[in-house]
């Protein structure tokens, strides 16, 4: 694939086209590429908890244009203030999710907005707000791309979980950003991609972008990663978040604190690449964070197909929390935090935000 054609420029998870908010259907891939049309807040809010978008920061861009909505419909029903009116549909869009904290940060960010607008219709000045948002995001995945990237060996082989790519953010990535980047530059062997029950978000979403690009995938079952650990031929792992407390313990996919493990008794550099507005300054440890629990069937079946037992029962926590001290270096847009600390995230988060 050319470079001007690449697939994190062509394809966005989430965009705002005529009125509405598109979302590529995630369920579907790699199978179908479809799109799912939300004109309304409460679809934006229901297709966030249905997984058709997913990944934290791709959640907060589709919660920031669905803030949109709600104002939108808000100030066209024309029934006393606005705000008021609105509140409903964001209350909605901010339980969408649980854990990932990039929702309820992108949703503050769009009510700041709203409290400071001058009379007259909010839409376009809050649709502008959201952009920048995405816009932002993006940037940000960028620098940390590079940060990232200066960390790895040339031809590295990594590890990585679930999709924290051009899907799961405004576009390009947080960990597999760092792969791009790598690519780019001292190049990649392979990315070991854990297959990622019980969505496939690995197997699925981060071997298509992959694939698509021309880079090398080799898709595993969760269980395999510790004797690969063991073989001695990763050079990092490499995952993302959901929700970093303020002493640096991380909320990612079910799965990561094990790879932390596994990382740590094998010697390998445990990466977590995440922007700043991953970062929860309220929640003072990972014991705190909200973990989501999704349906026993997501776990019993395996897209769609029953594989187990009628009346076996599952347990299907889909985050885990990795404790700091397991995690080598926090890469942000901001810098790059070894061993993240309380005290680390204070001074990364006092630091200057991007120009
Ligand atoms: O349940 P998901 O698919 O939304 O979970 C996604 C993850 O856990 C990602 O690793 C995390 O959101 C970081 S994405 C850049």
């Amino acid at each position: 694939m050319a470079v001007d054609e690449v697939l994190y420029d062509k394809v966005r998870a989430v965009e705002w086209r005529d009125g509405a908010v598109w979302l590529l259907d995630q369920r579907v891939l790699p199978g179908t590429l479809r799109y799912e049309t939300c004109a309304t807040a409460p679809e934006v809010a229901a297709a966030i908890t249905a997984m058709v978008v997913r990944g934290a920061p791709a959640i907060g861009v589709t919660a920031a244009y669905g803030a949109v909505l709600a104002v939108s419909a808000a100030y066209a029903r024309a029934v006393g203030d606005w705000r008021a009116s609105a509140r409903a549909d964001l209350a909605l869009l901010r339980a969408s999710r649980p854990t990932a904290v990039n929702l309820g940060w992108a949703l503050d960010v769009m009510e700041r907005a709203m409290a400071t607008l001058p009379p007259g219709s909010p839409v376009a000045a809050l649709l502008a707000v959201a952009r920048r948002l995405h816009e932002e995001d993006i940037a940000a995945n960028r620098r940390m791309g590079a940060l990232g990237a200066a960390l790895l060996p040339p031809q590295a082989r990594v590890l990585t979980h679930c999709n924290t790519g051009a899907l799961a953010t405004g576009g390009y990535g947080t960990a597999l950003g760092v792969v791009r980047a790598a690519a780019a530059t001292g190049g990649i062997t392979m990315v070991y991609a854990d297959e990622t029950r019980p969505w496939l978000q690995g197997a699925r979403l981060t071997a298509w972008e992959l694939v698509e690009e021309g880079l090398p995938v080799t898709v595993l079952a969760d269980s395999a990663a510790g004797a690969l650990l063991r073989s001695g031929a990763i050079a990092a792992v490499l995952v993302g978040a959901d929700r970093i407390a303020a002493n640096g313990d991380t909320a990612n996919k079910i799965g990561t604190y094990g790879l932390a493990v596994l990382a740590r008794h094998h010697g390998v550099p445990f990466y977590v690449v995440a922007p700043i507005s991953t970062i929860d300054a309220a929640t003072p440890e990972g014991r705190m964070i909200p973990i989501e629990e999704r349906a026993e069937g997501e776990v019993l079946r395996c897209q769609g197909v029953a594989h187990s037992p009628a009346g076996a029962r599952a347990w299907n926590p889909v985050f885990d929390v990795t404790p700091a001290g397991l995690i080598d270096a926090l890469i942000t847009e901001r810098g790059v935090l070894p061993h993240p600390d309380a005290e680390g995230i204070r001074r990364l988060l006092a630091a200057p935000t991007l120009a």
